[in-house]
């Protein structure tokens, strides 16, 4: 049979996965199934500013190296993510004052330093992540605070200046046609008219809350597509609440990756990456912030690395 990744790439897709160190380090299944199904890879916390700077003037590529340095060796491309976000931030930045010159001046020497180290080894930027808020205004983070709107056009200048990786925006609740989408559609066509060097767009796509209609999910991705924007699913996963999760969730589940792929094959997406390999890595699984409990079975292998229906459903949608 067939890997997802030899079926995709004869489609001219990328399927990747976003993971962490810990099971490649540990774990040969989670190295055999990542290399042999998915042909890209997604560091899933190493790479953002908090891990990565433990003190304002050091670095730890460690980890993100470990995941860098066995996706080169597999022959997977790396979506590097992500250089500005408002979470998942040092714990230092606490006792800096928002408006001081220097916050620009860390920024910009951050993206100058990561995506200038990775420059031959990562292709794709997530440059900021989850700019525009819940109620469509752009979020107010210390990025935003210290230099208004124009951290975001700021922080693509500067990752142009050192890579040639494709530059994205990435965020969520945007995927099908609605306010957000409709946010980030004016955000990004107004970066464009610029002339700001922005590549494409990621759609998150955590089908948790609910399971946005796959055809908006078609029409968003082409008016994207229509503004000379790549595109591509970048943290896909499929679950349930626990409280009301339906009879046959692994059947539901499938048929919403089946209909994604096929939107993807249609709009002629240019990637999907999944939030992990198999459940038993899934974030959902020890993420504490969300209100309410998920299954916690969103991926495309289960908790021993055997394929579920949802992987049929991609595998016969290819
Ligand atoms: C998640 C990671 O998977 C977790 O390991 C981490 O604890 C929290 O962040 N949107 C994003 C991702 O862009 O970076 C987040 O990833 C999930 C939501």
């Amino acid at each position: 049979d067939r890997s997802l990744r030899e079926l995709a790439a004869e489609r001219g897709l990328t399927v990747g996965a976003m993971i962490g160190p810990d099971s490649l380090r540990t774990e040969s299944d989670h190295r055999r199934v990542l290399a042999t199904e998915f042909d890209a890879v997604t560091p899933g916390s190493p790479l953002k500013m908090g891990p990565l700077r433990p003190s304002p003037d050091t670095y730890d590529f460690g980890d993100a190296d470990t995941i860098v340095d066995f996706a080169l060796a597999n022959d997977m491309s790396v979506r590097g993510h992500t250089l500005v976000w408002h979470q998942q931030q040092p714990e230092w930045f606490e006792t800096w004052n928002h408006s001081d010159e220097r916050v620009r001046e860390f920024l910009r020497d951050h993206i100058y330093t990561v995506a200038g180290r990775y420059r031959k080894k990562i292709d794709t930027w997530d440059v900021v992540n989850e700019a525009v808020a819940d109620d469509d205004s752009l979020r107010e983070t210390m990025w935003y605070d210290a230099m208004g709107e124009d951290y975001i056009a700021n922080a693509f200048r500067w990752a142009d200046e050192v890579t040639h990786a494709d530059l994205y925006y990435n965020d969520y609740g945007g995927e099908a046609v609605n306010e957000k989408s409709d946010a980030i559609y004016d955000l990004l066509a107004d970066l464009l008219e610029r002339d700001v060097p922005i590549d494409g767009v990621g759609l998150q796509l955590h089908a948790l809350f609910d399971r946005p209609d796959p055809e908006s999910i078609a029409e968003n991705i082409e008016r994207f597509q229509d503004l000379g924007l790549d595109v591509e699913i970048t943290e896909m996963d499929v679950d349930f609440y626990e409280h009301d999760a339906p009879d046959d969730p692994l059947e539901l589940q499938a048929d919403y990756y089946r209909e994604i792929t096929e939107v993807c094959l249609e709009t002629g997406c240019d990637g999907m990456t999944v939030a992990g390999v198999n459940d038993a890595t899934s974030w959902l699984r020890y993420y504490e912030n969300f209100p309410e409990l998920f299954i916690g079975d969103p991926l495309l292998f289960d908790d021993w690395y055997e394929p579920k229906p949802a992987y049929e459903a991609v595998v016969e949608t290819l």
